[in-house]
């Protein structure tokens, strides 16, 4: 299973690369609006930066709307870097473009996927990626989690290439139960992965080893003084 982290905040992406774990960022246009970049030159630098910093993917989203513009900023993105996957959304005029980019030769994340059928589109349009969001279809009570395992059925039916890419995971469980459906890739914020790390009994666990172990050299002190 991938790990991509869904930020596009220079300092997180490099704690992120630093643990070693990372194989990829997934950015989207509020993400890029969060870090206050401005004007599409210094936006389109941002990801090379970004792409300097990691050494998988780099999701970049288009702004338009319509097939002609969305290709004209899809080949500007890609064009940055080989690893730059060009994330469109799933509409009509995404699909087309996305059908475009695959005969092109251009990666792509069809993103704002909630519908198995949404997934099956883009996947049909040669998508390399799938990001259905998750956490965002548990906040209006239905369980995102099912829409991962729904992908994961039809996409092993066909042997779909497309990768799912479970985004809009939020909490560790959400990585946890990816991972036991089987979803390719999923990002998240660098929070929730580092939550993965934590468990009481290890704290427990290491503070005793620890104390026992000071415990053991003080005695030793007492016993065999240094001279
Ligand atoms: O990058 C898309 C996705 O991961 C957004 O997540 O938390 O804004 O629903 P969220």
């Amino acid at each position: 299973m991938k790990f991509f982290v869904d930020t596009a905040n220079l300092d997180q992406i490099k704690e992120a690369a630093s643990l070693g774990i990372i194989d990829g960022v997934t950015t989207n246009p509020s993400l890029i609006a969060k870090e206050g970049i401005i004007g599409t030159e210094a936006i389109l630098r941002h990801y090379e930066t970004i792409c300097g910093l990691v050494d998988g993917d780099v999701s970049a989203e288009v702004i338009a709307t319509d097939f002609e513009t969305m290709v004209r900023e899809g080949e500007t993105l890609a064009a940055i870097h080989p690893r730059i996957v060009v994330k469109v959304p799933i509409t009509k005029e995404g699909l087309k473009a996305i059908s475009y980019f695959s005969k092109k030769g251009i990666r792509t994340n069809c993103t704002l996927i909630f519908s198995p059928g949404q997934a099956l589109l883009a996947a049909k349009a040669g998508a390399s990626y799938v990001s259905p969001f998750m956490g965002r279809l548990d906040d209006i009570s239905q369980e995102g989690i099912e829409l991962i395992r729904s992908l994961r059925e039809i996409f092993d039916n066909y042997a779909f290439e497309t990768e799912i890419l479970a985004a809009s995971a939020r909490s560790p469980l959400h990585i946890v139960q990816c991972a036991r459906i089987g979803a390719d890739v999923v990002t998240c914020p660098l929070s929730s992965l580092l939550a993965l790390l934590n468990h009481p009994l290890t704290q427990v666990g290491l503070e005793k080893f620890l104390s026992d172990y000071a415990r053991s050299q003080e005695q030793a002190e007492k016993t065999y003084p240094r001279v």
